[in-house]
């Protein structure tokens, strides 16, 4: 994974106030002066709350903001507490996550999810669009099945494949620590990418600074979508490092 773009993007969840943006400056300091930056493109997913302070802290930096849902309506409305694309753009939002697994089990199924993406392209945004099996899926062997219902479905009636990334999250290794075994990882990559031409592949679930030595090997991999460790701007430091080592 040397000589090739790679996306470290940080998704922080439901996590953060203003004091977490005082550290920062120490991760926009390390990407300016790391020699490998120009293959790398960083983005910080904060709550909705901070996307606009954020915006201005690194707005000398090449570190970009991104937004972890949005409305599925483009234009505004009675739609108590949502936020729609055009005004996560509006604050400062470049990209935003949309098909997490979180809100999937939250109710938000295949055909809400292609109108939501369809409306952040729509508005100007980039799109991280996350895909994965839960494990009882993965125990019935119907990983593929699933990933290319949620990806075609997901990218329906969509021409611009330009402006989207694909994250393949499996459910079950979110925030357990769990990773998918190397060669697996490998096989679903390429499934994804021979099935959906053209389309950037990210892989997220527990990555953190340690698989980051054996996650890094598998080189059809174009990125990382990063929970927990990208909150502690020294475990995030470290995964980019360790990707280069
Ligand atoms: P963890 O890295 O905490 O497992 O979260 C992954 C994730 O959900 C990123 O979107």
């Amino acid at each position: 994974m040397t000589n090739k773009y790679i996306y470290f993007i940080a998704n922080w969840k439901m996590f953060g106030g203003l004091n977490s943006l005082n550290s920062l400056h120490k991760v926009a300091k390390f990407f300016k002066n790391f020699e490998k930056n120009k293959y790398i493109k960083i983005i910080y997913c904060p709550p909705s709350t901070l996307i606009r302070p954020m915006s201005k802290k690194l707005k000398n930096t090449r570190i970009e903001v991104g937004a972890q849902n949005c409305h599925e309506n483009q234009t505004s409305g009675a739609f108590t507490g949502s936020i729609n694309a055009k005004m996560l753009k509006n604050v400062g939002a470049k990209y935003v996550i949309i098909g997490h697994s979180e809100n999937r089990e939250a109710g938000e199924n295949n055909k809400l999810i292609n109108l939501k993406i369809r409306s952040a392209l729509k508005s100007g945004l980039k799109v991280i669009f996350c895909v994965g099996e839960t494990l009882k899926e993965k125990r019935k062997k119907i990983t593929k099945q699933v990933l290319n219902k949620q990806i075609k479905s997901g990218l329906d009636k969509i021409k611009n494949k330009n402006n989207i990334l694909i994250a393949y999250e499996p459910v079950w290794s979110i925030g357990s620590g769990l990773i998918p075994k190397s060669n697996e990882l490998f096989n679903i990559i390429n499934f994804i990418k021979k099935k959906f031409k053209n389309y950037n592949v990210l892989y997220g679930g527990s990555v953190n600074s340690k698989n980051i030595n054996e996650l890094k090997f598998i080189d059809n991999i174009d990125g990382f979508l990063i929970g927990g460790s990208s909150q502690d701007p020294k475990k995030f430091i470290d995964i980019i490092k360790k990707t280069y080592n």
